[in-house]
């Protein structure tokens, strides 16, 4: 059975949905499966001038988040970031800095790790962001597993090849969460194949 991780961060919800559907398509493959919510590390100001923001902060402030036991652990990895100027969140960032020592003793390489994102605009830096997203894989020395167009369902969501996308003017698409479930389901079994 393979070990998935779905780290993610989210401001306002988009990509803690994303991450829901992943999780059910990894778990219909057969996975054991921990998502974990990066910790808010903005200032409270920042937070609260944004309602949507600090209701999504309060409303999640209990969910397990994301700790470097995570990926260890895992024989996959999933990671979410919404997109800020065209590049990963700060938060994401952060927490993936903090996996230097990971890194140094080998513990993150000849894994999976796929990537999610939204953007407000279809042309705002979805696929930029999976790619540099996808930078810190190359130096972990994982394998990325993407959807490429191996799935009709991709075509339906966007047609986004590096990875599910979302343009986050309300609530993720059916079509969107299809592609998530879908990556989630295509990670875990060729995490299961990698094992084999
Ligand atoms: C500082 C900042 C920078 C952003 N940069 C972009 C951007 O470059 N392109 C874009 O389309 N949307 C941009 N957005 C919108 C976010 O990507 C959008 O709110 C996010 O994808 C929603 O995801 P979430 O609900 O998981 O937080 C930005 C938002 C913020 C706060």
């Amino acid at each position: 059975m393979a070990r998935v991780a779905i780290i993610y961060y989210s401001s306002t919800g988009t990509n803690h949905a994303m991450a829901q559907a992943i999780e059910e398509g990894a778990r219909a493959a057969g996975a054991e499966v921990r998502t974990r919510l990066i910790a808010e590390t903005a200032p409270e100001a920042a937070v609260h001038s944004n309602p949507a923001w600090k209701a999504f902060v309060e409303a999640h402030q209990d969910d397990p988040k994301a700790a470097l036991e995570d990926l260890d652990w895992a024989d996959a990895v999933v990671f979410g970031t919404p997109t800020r100027f065209g590049n990963v969140a700060a938060q994401f960032k952060s927490f993936i800095d903090s996996a230097g020592g990971l890194w140094f003793q080998g513990k993150l390489a000849n894994k999976v790790y796929a990537g999610f994102t939204s953007a407000q605009n279809p042309h705002g830096g979805q696929e930029s962001t999976l790619l540099a997203l996808y930078n810190s894989i190359y130096h972990f020395g994982g394998y990325i597993v993407t959807p490429g167009y191996t799935d009709p369902l991709v075509f339906k969501s966007g047609g986004n090849p590096y990875g599910p996308s979302v343009t986050a003017t309300g609530a993720p698409s059916e079509a969107d969460l299809d592609h998530a479930r879908y990556l989630g389901k295509r990670v875990a079994e060729t995490a299961a194949k990698l094992a084999g």
